[in-house]
């Protein structure tokens, strides 16, 4: 791992702090976000003997989606920064069929077999990286020409209230609040689809097209608490705080979310962008 990715992957926190309440929420956020697998892994070929490469792996949803999808005959291979997600994801993926490969690396700098996958897929994984044009590079040198990228992110914070209102409720009684750079890596990352149509060009992959998904998601008022204390800007830094600063941030930010709750339930709308590009059958230069 490069030095400045290994800063990256601190100040993200994939490899400690993040990661770990990922990991301790993993049922919930899998439950949560089900239709954004299935949106994924819809274009899978059910049968097919086709390599997935799965970007940002986290705790295994999508590869094991992928693998129940492709059946005995394919393989999905699926790299994580992180080795606390990537270790939720073995646990998960032990019983799951033959064909699941998972790697502990940063996919922008891991040398794939050139031209081995069929297919790129992330979801959520794809916001984070260092050198982004050198990043999707590296991931278009690892498909096959003809192949494929699909994932799914975040659209601009803007248009996802219930992700930011909880950090804004307590940004002014939290001074020690990790502020977040929008053009940093970070879950809005990838919200400006000019941008990132620009950054896939630059990279070489062709086809590009941004779908929006409005997806409406929704988690028992019972988990808002660990939901709250685990995720997001606060999730990283609220176990440092003491037990009286807890009490008041916790109920600046439940307080925040009542007009999300609904019937015993938290219901929101997740803005997102399913994105779709292909590696050219025919290079430039060829
Ligand atoms: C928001 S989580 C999504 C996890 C998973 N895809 C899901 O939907 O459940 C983002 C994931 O990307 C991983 N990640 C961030 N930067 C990465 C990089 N450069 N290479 C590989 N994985 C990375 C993190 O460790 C984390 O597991």
């Amino acid at each position: 791992m490069s030095a400045q990715t290994d800063k990256l992957t601190q100040d993200t926190g994939w490899a400690g702090t993040s990661g770990a309440n990922w990991v301790a929420s993993q049922a919930l956020l899998d439950a949560t976000f089900e239709a954004f697998e299935h949106r994924l892994v819809e274009a899978v070929s059910p049968g097919s003997g086709d390599w997935v490469l799965d970007v940002g792996c986290g705790t295994g949803a999508t590869v094991v989606a992928a693998a129940r999808r492709l059946g005995e005959a394919g393989r999905v291979v699926g790299i994580d920064i992180s080795a606390p997600m990537l270790e939720a994801a073995r646990r998960r993926v032990r019983d799951a069929r033959a064909g699941v490969e998972l790697i502990c690396a940063d996919a922008e700098t891991h040398h794939f077999l050139p031209g081995r996958f069929d297919r790129v897929q992330s979801r959520f994984g794809m916001m984070f990286f260092a050198d982004e044009v050198a990043a999707l590079r590296n991931l278009l040198t690892a498909v096959t020409p003809g192949g494929q990228l699909d994932a799914v992110v975040w659209r601009v914070a803007e248009d996802n209230p219930f992700m930011t209102a909880a950090a804004r409720a307590v940004a002014p009684i939290l001074a020690e609040l990790p502020r977040s750079d929008p053009d940093g890596p970070g879950q809005f990352r990838w919200g400006d689809a000019e941008r990132v149509t620009a950054l896939l060009a630059d990279a070489g992959w062709r086809d590009i097209r941004f779908e929006p998904l409005d997806i409406g998601c929704q988690f028992p008022r019972s988990a808002l608490e660990s939901y709250l204390i685990r995720l997001g800007p606060v999730g990283r830094i609220y176990d440092q705080l003491d037990p009286e600063r807890q009490r008041s941030v916790l109920a600046a930010m439940v307080e925040a979310m009542v007009p999300f709750i609904e019937n015993q339930f938290v219901r929101f709308n997740a803005a997102c962008w399913q994105i779709k590009a292909i590696r050219s059958l025919v290079e430039a230069g060829s």
